[in-house]
């Protein structure tokens, strides 16, 4: 599918489930990414930025090269489903892009942009507060 069919499919389909799942959130001020956590203009500057600096290894669509894995679908959601976006951010900010080039040397807001991306890539909806680039916020998203 193309970009565009699959959000309008996406956004669709995501709707309904985004309000059961926004109602069983977890309890103690967790938040689940399923809220509506960034919205739709930081994705889409997140999308530039991604496409920009990662998409070389990671694919335009964040469906990975063979210089980098997918950052999409079941296997990467596998991977981080136990885990929230603070240590998402971390491991983007501290480790991304890789040496030679120089990690963490897009800005703070910039990461969260591209989290937003990645959240819409992956068919979480968008809301009308912008994901912020703050840990302790970060670290209440769960990733599932
Ligand atoms: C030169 C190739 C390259 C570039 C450019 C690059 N990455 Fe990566 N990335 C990798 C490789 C290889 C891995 C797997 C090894 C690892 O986890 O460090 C990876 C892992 C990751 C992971 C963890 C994936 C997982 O499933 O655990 C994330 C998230 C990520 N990259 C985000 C980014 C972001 C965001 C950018 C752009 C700012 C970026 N990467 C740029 C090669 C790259």
């Amino acid at each position: 599918m193309t970009y565009d069919m699959r959000r309008a499919v996406g956004t669709a389909a995501l709707a309904a489930a985004a309000c059961f799942l926004a109602a069983t959130a977890p309890g103690s001020g967790d938040i689940s990414y399923n809220a509506g956590i960034y919205t739709q203009a930081q994705a889409d500057r997140g999308l530039k930025l991604f496409t920009r600096n990662c998409a070389a290894c990671h694919g335009d669509m964040f469906n990975g090269s063979e210089s980098g894995p997918a950052l999409s679908d079941g296997p990467f959601l596998d991977r981080w489903k136990d885990r929230t976006l603070a240590d998402l951010y971390k491991k983007m900010h501290d480790t991304m892009p890789p040496p030679p080039d120089q990690p963490g040397r897009l800005s703070p807001q910039e990461y969260a942009d591209i989290i937003a991306a990645l959240l819409m890539i992956n068919e979480m909806p968008a809301g009308k507060t912008e994901l912020a680039a703050d840990p302790a916020a970060l670290a209440r998203i769960h990733m599932r």
